[in-house]
């Protein structure tokens, strides 16, 4: 399994900003967050800085970075965090109804992986009204059935690069689950890190 190796990139520190300006504007300051922070947690630092509220279930599959996280977070505001060295697809699977107040799965992978956990969190309403979902996929490795399926389902030309047909798919398929929902996008940020399409997605659950 890759470790993540980007934590400089100059357009990530973007996303992530944007990923903290959404949940700094949640009226609602006290509750649970769900988050892949990798070994150094620098969303859940920053969101420290504004809010001292929160609490965290931080989730690593890579068991050298889950050290490294366990590390990092001793004598911190994170020691006191639910540490789950595994995928964080399991947590999703058995979180309750408005367990979260925020979730953010700064994946970095891409959708076609991560479809069932992702509609999940939506239909099942595992966020809190006024909470937030914040996805980062990337356009690389995208399963063509999943873009395909999209493209019938929406009556959608192929006519397109793959990479242009990726980030499509991908809005239609969150759009959908956000209508369905109740849902509301707050933000949208196509991003080059690294020389990787990355796509920052934020949604705030409505009612
Ligand atoms: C892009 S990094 C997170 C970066 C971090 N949020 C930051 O701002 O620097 C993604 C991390 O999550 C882990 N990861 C990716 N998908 C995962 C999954 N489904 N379950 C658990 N861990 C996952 C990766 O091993 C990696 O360390």
């Amino acid at each position: 399994m890759t470790t993540f190796t980007n934590v400089k990139g100059e357009n990530k520190e973007i996303a992530r900003q944007y990923i903290v300006d959404a949940i700094r504007n949640t009226k609602r300051k006290s509750g649970e967050v769900l988050s892949l922070p990798a070994s150094d947690a620098i969303i859940e630092r920053k969101l420290y800085k504004h809010n001292k509220s929160l609490t965290y279930t931080l989730c690593e599959r890579d068991k050298h970075e889950f050290e490294k996280l366990m590390n990092n977070c001793r004598n911190t505001f994170l020691h006191n965090s639910k540490f789950y060295c595994g995928d964080i697809g399991n947590v999703i699977l058995s979180a309750e109804r408005n367990q979260y107040l925020h979730i953010i799965l700064d994946y970095c992978g891409t959708v076609s992986t991560f479809e069932y956990e992702i509609q999940r969190i939506f239909e099942k309403g595992l966020i809190q009204v006024g909470g937030t979902l914040s996805i980062t996929l990337s356009k690389r490795g995208c399963n063509e059935n999943f873009v395909e399926d999209i493209e019938r389902r929406h009556r959608l030309s192929s006519n397109l690069p793959f990479f242009e047909r990726v980030e499509r798919a991908t809005i239609y398929f969150l759009e959908v689950c956000a209508i369905l929902f109740d849902f509301e996008r707050v933000e949208y940020f196509p991003y080059k890190d690294s020389r990787l399409e990355m796509m920052l997605f934020v949604y705030r659950r409505k009612k």
